[in-house]
């Protein structure tokens, strides 16, 4: 197979984590953005023990300019972007008639808006070299809508929204562009909602757990396959059976 740069954004994350390692797995370069560079260190010196050597590159991908900076420091240490996967995301759960204004925007700035900050940098040298790989990491509330996130998945269903226009903009560039929509899946953004109602969620999975990050990894890994060079536009539902919509 052949070896190509991928950038994760959120990759030292829960889920970002875990899509680090298996596009590793599949030979590939590897990078993630960090914020924190004590926290982002402590973490790469973590994968490096467990045999994973991981790219740093300085971004937050809610800001146009630094997550430009971003990209282009992944690509000096490890050449031109050719897989993108836009994983980062935060929370700001609550009510709508609590919401704030800040609440709203972080979510929207964070989990949509890096869409456009951390693709537009990536997409000519797609175009140019005639091959790539997006996946947009959704949610299962972009699908069906949640209690107490009218923000999160108003980002997370549009983030789908630009997976379809950009892949049909990207088709005829050997480039496909997808999303893929987890379920909850035990990682600090789940654990940090309380227990009581988590548990009520859980409840409400068919397979009756919550999903590990190596599944959410596994569905990356397949749409950023050679073989998958026909899939695009597509959203895979990856969520234990809780959300059966088609
Ligand atoms: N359906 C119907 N009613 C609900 C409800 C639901 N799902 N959830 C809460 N309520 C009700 C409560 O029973 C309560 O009713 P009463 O007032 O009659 O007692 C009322 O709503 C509470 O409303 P408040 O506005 O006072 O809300 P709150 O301050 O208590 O907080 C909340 C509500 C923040 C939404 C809290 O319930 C919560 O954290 N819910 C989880 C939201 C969630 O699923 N987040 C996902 C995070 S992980 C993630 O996002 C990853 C992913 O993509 C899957
Ligand atoms: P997580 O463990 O909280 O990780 C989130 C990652 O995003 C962290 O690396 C975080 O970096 C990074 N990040 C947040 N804001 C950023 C910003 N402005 N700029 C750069 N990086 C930023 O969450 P997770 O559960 O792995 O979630 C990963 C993605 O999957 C998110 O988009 C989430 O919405 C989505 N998702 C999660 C679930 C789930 O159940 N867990 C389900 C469906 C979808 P810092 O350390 O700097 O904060």
């Amino acid at each position: 197979m052949t070896t190509r740069v991928a950038l994760v954004t959120g990759g030292t994350g829960g889920i970002g984590t875990a899509i680090c390692r298996y596009l590793a797995s599949q030979g590939h370069k590897v990078a993630t953005n960090y914020r924190d560079e004590g926290k982002a260190r402590a973490w790469q010196e973590a994968q490096k023990k467990a045999g994973f050597d991981f790219g740093l590159a300085k971004g937050d991908v809610a800001d146009p300019a630094t997550a430009e900076a971003m990209v282009r420091e992944v690509e000096r240490q490890l050449g031109p972007v050719d897989i993108l996967i836009n994983n980062a995301g935060i929370t700001r759960d609550t009510t709508f008639h609590k919401m704030s204004a800040t609440q709203w925007q972080d979510v929207i700035s964070t989990n949509l808006g890096s869409c456009f900050n951390v693709t537009r940098p990536v997409i000519d040298g797609m175009r140019e070299r005639k091959w790539g790989r997006i996946v947009q990491i959704s949610s299962i509330n972009g699908q069906k809508g949640q209690y107490g996130q009218a923000n999160y998945a108003a980002a997370k269903a549009g983030m789908h929204g630009f997976t379809i226009s950009l892949a049909q903009e990207n088709a005829k560039f050997g480039i496909t562009v997808n999303t893929v929509s987890p379920g909850y899946v035990g990682t600090d953004m789940v654990m940090a909602v309380p227990e009581d109602v988590r548990s009520k969620i859980v409840a409400q999975i068919p397979v009756g757990r919550l999903g590990d990050p190596d599944e959410i990894a596994f569905a990356v890994g397949f749409f950023v396959d050679d073989r998958a060079r026909w899939i695009t536009g597509a959203n895979l539902a990856i969520n234990g059976g809780q959300y059966m919509g088609w």
